[in-house]
């Protein structure tokens, strides 16, 4: 406690003297750096789900998507989510949660319109299609309708943020990176803030400090295939396929080594079934055919088991069935 207290004293006291040093530029500068206004592109899942954080932390936010009905649905999937939350930090008292709801979901602004969404935005975020052509056109529309000052951001798990940024310019190139956050977005605590070869430090260190502000977790990494997590869970889901089809243990017994053995709170099959078997094929073929360094890795070459799985049209929880059967519950 003393040292902590001696630390931050230290430590204001040069902030405040490196402040009259350089002056009152210096605090604008950095006042200016600050992100306060958020536009979200896309409102799904995830688009939806960083909306809603970012509003609960008092940002003001845009959610911006092609049509009403998506805004829609976005909204809806942030009302539920926030009613939730509400109920576990006002559980005595309805009156308040249900206001306090309504003061989060009135930061968010929906529109149709990207040029308008994005206009007075210090921070956008896309979290559309998982599809390169649909990303690149969106960011060359989006730089061109963002203050000069926005840091532009992908939320993409699997495409490389250098090839995002590929069609914009080089300061353009210098403010755009990835912030990779995890679903369920409201709960998840983790963001990867992702370095593209050529993102400045200064907007690696705003995006680190924007997610700090909503309360989450970063963890910055280089734009590599999978950034941290995926790199490490994937070859970890496809091995626990091959266990499962070479015989060696059920995928119920498989989930329950892992939970038990290993701490995990999920098995890898829960796991699979919850990411949703097509992306998980999505991903691992892409990268076993062009990914940076991963090309032909058998680690992630085809399994069998899963193709047959994406090809009945059994995706995981969300299709009902997939490892399990969803079904009955
Ligand atoms: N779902 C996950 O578990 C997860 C986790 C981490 C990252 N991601 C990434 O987040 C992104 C979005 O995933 P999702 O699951 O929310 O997708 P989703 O399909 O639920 O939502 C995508 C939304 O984007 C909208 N959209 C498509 N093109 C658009 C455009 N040009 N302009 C504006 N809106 C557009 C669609 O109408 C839709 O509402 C993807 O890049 C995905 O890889 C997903």
């Amino acid at each position: 406690m003393y040292k902590y207290t001696t630390a931050s004293f230290a430590s204001s006291r040069r902030l405040g003297a490196a402040r009259s040093a350089l002056g009152r530029g210096a605090l604008y500068s950095s006042e200016a750096s600050a992100i306060k206004r958020v536009a979200v592109v896309g409102g799904g899942q995830m688009g939806a789900g960083i909306a809603q954080v970012s509003a609960t932390y008092e940002h003001g936010v845009t959610l911006i998507d092609v049509n009403h009905e998506a805004l829609d649905r976005g909204h809806a999937y942030m009302a539920k989510s926030l009613a939730r939350v509400a109920k576990k930090k006002f559980p005595e008292e309805p009156a308040v949660a249900h206001d306090w709801v309504e003061a989060v979901l009135g930061r968010v602004r929906r529109t149709t319109s990207l040029p308008e969404g994005v206009a007075n935005a210090d921070l956008v975020v896309e979290a559309v299609v998982e599809n390169i052509a649909v990303k690149q056109k969106l960011f060359a529309d989006i730089a061109g309708a963002a203050p000069g000052h926005c840091l532009l951001a992908s939320n993409t798990s699997s495409l490389p943020i250098g090839r995002i940024a590929e069609p914009l310019d080089a300061p353009t190139r210098g403010r755009t990176l990835g912030l990779h956050f995890f679903n369920p977005v409201p709960q998840m605590k983790l963001v990867e803030v992702v370095r593209a070869a050529e993102t400045s430090e200064q907007a690696v260190g705003r995006a680190v400090a924007f997610v700090k502000s909503i309360g989450k977790a970063p963890a910055v990494c280089k734009d590599t295939p999978g950034f941290i997590v995926n790199r490490l869970l994937l070859p970890y889901m496809m091995e626990a396929i091959r266990l499962l089809e070479r015989g060696v243990a059920d995928a119920r017994d498989i989930d329950t080594a892992m939970k038990l053995g290993a701490g995990y709170p999920m098995g890898p099959f829960e796991l699979c079934d919850y990411v949703g078997l097509d992306t998980l094929k999505f991903i691992t073929d892409g990268w076993f055919k062009e990914g940076d360094g991963l090309r032909g890795d058998k680690a992630f070459a085809a399994s069998g088991k899963l193709d047959e799985l994406v090809a009945a049209g059994h995706l995981g929880v969300k299709s009902g069935r997939g490892f399990y059967d969803y079904s009955k519950k």
